[in-house]
């Protein structure tokens, strides 16, 4: 089965074709960064200007890349929820337009959900270990919801938007176990990065950084809120990161007096406390509900220290290819497949919303 998959939740408008829920034929991503980088922050009413230019070229692109026709496609995917109301209306739009005029179903995708469900992507040509076509094989015959996977697996999805825990008991049944309470890790990796001059979005730079900085160098704290809490507070990090760098009332320091050490020892020793703070949670969250995996997704799952660090967790942990990381339509066309073989279609009015619709566990 051929998946359009549309996305236009925040700032990037994609589109891809995968084949049954796992081989990705293209993904075509417009993003938008540099008309939100001078505002450091994503202009809702830019965005979904933006979203209207960019959604018909990357339909078209995506199809092309495939080298696929639009009557050749089974269905079309789109992420109606969670995201800025005017960037979700247009690829909700568009999508319903084609399911109509084209006669074929129209899944209705949470960005979340699809987050999580992108570990099992793999590009065509490139599947199970290089392997090729032999992988392929292998991976049509499974099913789509369990493959190499044992669930339940607690699910991270930390980006700049989200940053929160999930006990996924199968794809279509997730449960919330625990969110931040204030800034996503993704937000504080951005605003760090502005603090430090760096491009937008930071957390790419910052990653880049540390991995030449002391992480020991900044005492910063790590937010655990409560012992058995699966919450996160990245904001009182932030407040630590400016005040010790460009010190108090009276004390205080520019940018200009930093050396490029100090910001290489800031930007490691922020993300030791970002990435303590993620693995310390997953643990306690894989001990609490006696996971047999971990699955991560979002743009902060990119990470590299991340990366290394939940090699020490004690089951699996399954992180997509780092190109779908960050927003994509191969996730959205992706979990779109399972809810077309669960009979989940959506009607022509369906609807953009601006929550998630996991439920709290
Ligand atoms: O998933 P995403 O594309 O969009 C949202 O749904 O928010 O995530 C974007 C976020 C940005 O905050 C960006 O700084 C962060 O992901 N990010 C990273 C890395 N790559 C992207 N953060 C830390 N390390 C990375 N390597
Ligand atoms: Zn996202």
């Amino acid at each position: 089965m051929l998946m359009l998959g549309i996305e236009s939740t925040c700032d990037e408008t994609a589109a891809a074709v995968v084949e049954d829920g796992r081989i990705v034929h293209s993904s075509a991503i417009a993003t938008q960064f540099q008309l939100h980088e001078k505002f450091r922050g994503v202009v809702p009413e830019i965005a979904s200007r933006a979203h209207i230019e960019n959604i018909m070229p990357v339909i078209r692109e995506s199809l092309d890349m495939a080298d696929i026709a639009l009557t050749e496609l089974d269905a079309i995917a789109v992420a109606h929820r969670p995201g800025l109301i005017g960037s979700l209306l247009i690829g909700v739009t568009a999508a319903k337009t084609l399911a109509w005029s084209l006669g074929k179903p129209l899944l209705p995708v949470d960005h979340v959900q699809a987050h999580l469900y992108s570990v099992m992507l793999a590009e065509k040509g490139h599947l199970i270990q290089g392997k090729g076509q032999e992988g392929e094989a292998l991976l049509r015959s499974l099913p789509s919801s369990v493959t190499c996977l044992s669930l339940p697996a607690v699910g991270l999805v930390c980006s700049g938007g989200h940053t929160a825990l999930y006990l996924v008991n199968d794809w279509l049944d997730i449960e919330l176990i625990g969110s931040t309470i204030d800034d996503a890790v993704g937000e504080a990796y951005d605003k760090v990065a502005a603090m430090l001059g760096l491009a937008f979005p930071g957390g790419p730079e910052i990653d880049r950084l540390a991995a030449a900085g002391n992480p020991a160098a900044l005492k910063l704290p790590r937010s655990m809120l409560g012992r058995d809490s699966l919450d996160f507070s990245f904001s009182g990090l932030k407040t630590a990161v400016r005040y010790q760098v460009f010190g108090y009332q009276g004390k205080e320091r520019t940018l200009d007096d930093l050396t490029d050490v100090e910001i290489k020892d800031v930007a490691a020793s922020f993300q030791a406390a970002c990435v303590d703070a993620l693995f310390k949670k997953v643990s306690r969250a894989v001990k609490q509900f006696n996971a047999n995996s971990v699955v991560m997704g979002g743009g902060v799952s990119a990470n590299r220290g991340l990366r290394e660090a939940f090699l020490g967790l004690p089951v699996p942990v399954h992180a997509p290819p780092m190109q779908y990381c960050t927003d994509n339509a191969a996730m959205i066309a992706g979990l779109g497949y399972v809810l077309c073989q669960a009979g989940q279609a959506a009607s022509l009015d369906l609807d953009a919303v601006t929550s998630s619709s996991i439920p709290r566990r």
